[in-house]
């Protein structure tokens, strides 16, 4: 009578409730069914206590001999993860042994039949606690284990959460879900493509979509007039933590739209989403800042603004020094920055050295003056470059206290802005300074449409080539736009990389989440920025001949954005890495551990996608 037949499991199966929604008001005398897996148990000589696990939550069930002996002996050959299936009858727990961290901490089932539906080797991971020691590698290689713990089941919650309450947003302010394809013609993003060979089509390859960028543009001029999907992107590229290979982002096109009224919906449309799914504390008012604001304030164009130390301009002070370092930079063409930080003086000879180090390996930087304010004096070894109108000077533009060190970066932008970023960051964190559940979210605007690559003597875009430059500058790029840049002049170049661009980047916490723009929906300006970036008119109607077809019947103006789904859900719920609200993610080899995906296939799949791998075959097997 303890055990269950296979039909009648089927009927349980039916008749099953959640067990870790059970509390003291569903206490009754009739019998309920429960499932899930064993979570831990104890054995107190004739009562056997089982935490039983499922998505709902977690359940204590007892096994007690004075309802059965031969229940508490299958009972007693549970062991961790073995899925079971018992009915009983639920009942309040003696006060001494409530819990109050578990939701159903007052209740407990008194077993009366259970079924081993399926039995469990012990966990190669832990599941117990949420445990960062465990290795990263075994979490991946043994997922199914790993998405049972609770951090991972509340990732997998959320993230469901959040894209239902995104699909109906998008439903009630009327933008259609269109699906675009995944095997492609190259959409640039920046990235490296996958390729995909066609088995139709010998020679030829498909690539996965970098973004929908291309479709949902033609889906504009195709009189869709308001675009979303929750799309798949792919990209080759190196991986970091905030970065997959493959990847998740909300996906939106608009017509008949200003960068203005664009950039209203899509603050609404994220921050709403942050307060209602996550409960987190962002306003809907999202402040602007310009890219040149961003970089001379924080050193990059994703500012993280919960805390100020901002850096400090020294250009024009470097002069009044005798530092050499300081004046050079600034003669050369360079920068000189600074940054303050508040009690920073406690950072001993050797923080300061591996600070150095540090921005030297990763920087480039050829140093880190530094200079402590203790009382009224400065110290370092550079004060003795610094005359006392300089030095006072310096405690004006930085406003630094007793107490408070200064570092400085002297070199060209490229150098400087990215090593007081970093140093800002890193010594904002050390100090405590960064209020860690705040969420501060920020537009940056204003981009410019191109920088210089000097790899390629060229300009490339900042955004990508569909972005639409300035109203006022249109005649900048059409005029310049006949030939390509690199052919143009110094004077010209100087011309292209002033024109600024309708782009916009949402940034959460110091974090890109969002990036778009307004695009350009004229053929023949298309054109001139395809040839400003050095690609051919025969090129750009081999790659892009479609979109540059299309724009020549009737194309609305149009913009629109994508969001990383992933990203937005690692910060809400403070998450290390991506990797962390993924259900499959990759390592940074791009390797799923648990599939062992990539690996070699055989000769006559090869054949058939007319194939041959130069690759000698050992060195494939070796990755793993
Ligand atoms: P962009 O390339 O800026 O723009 O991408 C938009 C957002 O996608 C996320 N993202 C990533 N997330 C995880 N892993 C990656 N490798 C990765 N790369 C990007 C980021 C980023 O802000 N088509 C344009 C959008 C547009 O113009 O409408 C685009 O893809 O959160
Ligand atoms: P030196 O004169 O080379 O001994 O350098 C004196 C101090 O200036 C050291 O603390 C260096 O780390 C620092 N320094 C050297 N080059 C730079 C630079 N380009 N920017 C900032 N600090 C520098």
């Amino acid at each position: 009578m303890e055990k269950f037949s296979p039909t009648e499991i089927e009927k349980a199966m039916a008749r099953r409730v959640p067990a870790g929604e059970l509390t003291a008001e569903k206490v009754a005398e009739q019998e309920i069914i429960v499932s899930g897996w064993v979570y831990r148990y104890r054995d107190q000589g004739g009562v056997l206590f089982v935490d039983l696990r499922e998505r709902s939550g977690i359940l204590q069930v007892v096994f007690d001999r004075a309802v059965s002996e031969s229940l508490l002996q299958m009972a007693d050959a549970l062991r961790s993860e073995d899925v079971i299936l018992v009915s009983g009858r639920l009942r309040n727990r003696a006060k001494e042994a409530v819990n109050p961290k578990l939701a159903t901490g007052e209740v407990e089932l008194l077993a009366s039949r259970l079924a081993v539906i399926s039995k469990s080797k012990p966990s190669p991971i832990p599941l117990e606690e949420f445990d960062e020691e465990t290795a990263e590698e075994n979490r991946l290689k043994f997922r199914f284990l790993d998405l049972r713990r609770t951090p991972m089941q509340t990732a997998l919650r959320s993230r469901h959460k959040f894209m239902t309450w995104i699909r109906n947003w998008f439903d009630r302010n009327g933008f259609w879900e269109v699906e675009t394809p995944i095997l492609n013609k190259s959409t640039p993003e920046g990235a490296r493509d996958f390729l995909v060979p066609s088995r139709l089509n010998p020679g030829e390859f498909y690539a996965l979509p970098q973004s929908p960028q291309i479709f949902k543009q033609i889906l504009m001029i195709g009189q869709t007039e308001r675009y979303y999907q929750i799309a798949r992107c792919f990209r080759d590229e190196d991986l970091r933590k905030d970065r997959q290979p493959e990847f998740t982002q909300i996906d939106v096109e608009m017509s008949f739209i200003s960068q203005e009224m664009i950039m209203q919906h899509m603050a609404d449309m994220i921050t709403s989403s942050l307060r209602e799914v996550f409960d987190l504390n962002v306003s809907a008012e999202v402040p602007r800042i310009s890219y040149h604001d961003a970089l001379e304030r924080y050193g990059n164009d994703k500012p993280d603004i919960r805390f100020g130390m901002e850096l400090i301009e020294l250009g024009e002070w470097a002069a009044t020094t005798e530092f050499q370092v300081f004046k050079k930079a600034v003669e050369n063409g360079g920068r000189v920055k600074g940054l303050c930080v508040p009690g920073g003086a406690a950072l001993s000879r050797k923080d300061i050295d591996e600070l150095t180090k540090w921005v030297a390996q990763d920087f480039k930087a050829k140093g880190l003056a530094w200079v402590k304010v203790a009382g009224n004096t400065l110290e370092s070894v550079v004060t003795k470059f610094l005359p006392e109108d300089s030095q006072k000077k310096l405690i004006e533009l930085s406003q630094a206290k007793d107490g408070d060190i200064i570092f400085f970066a002297a070199d060209s932008a490229s150098v400087v802005f990215p090593t007081m970023a970093a140093l800002r960051l890193h010594l904002g964190a050390k100090f405590k300074l960064i209020p860690e559940d705040q969420y501060k979210a920020l537009w940056v605007v204003d981009f410019p449409l191109f920088e210089y690559d000097s790899e390629s003597k060229s300009v490339i875009s900042l955004h990508h080539p569909f972005t639409a430059p300035v109203a006022e500058s249109i005649e900048v790029v059409t005029r310049l736009g006949k030939k390509s840049s690199r052919d143009l002049n110094a004077e010209e170049i100087k011309e292209l990389l002033a024109v600024k661009s309708n782009a916009y980047d949402f940034v959460l916490n110091g974090n890109e989440i969002g990036g778009g723009s307004i695009r350009i929906h004229d053929q023949n300006l298309q054109s001139c920025v395809f040839r400003l970036l050095n690609i051919s008119d025969e090129e750009a109607n081999e790659r892009f001949g479609f979109l540059l077809t299309a724009l020549q019947y009737g194309a609305p103006p149009h913009g629109g954005i994508a969001f990383g789904v992933d990203r937005v859900l690692m910060i809400a719920l403070q998450r290390n890495s991506i990797r962390d609200v993924m259900a499959f993610p990759k390592t940074q080899k791009g390797l799923c551990l648990m599939s062992e995906a990539p690996s070699s296939v055989d000769e006559k799949q090869l054949r058939e996608l007319y194939l041959r791998s130069v690759v000698p075959k050992k060195e494939g097997a070796e990755k793993a």
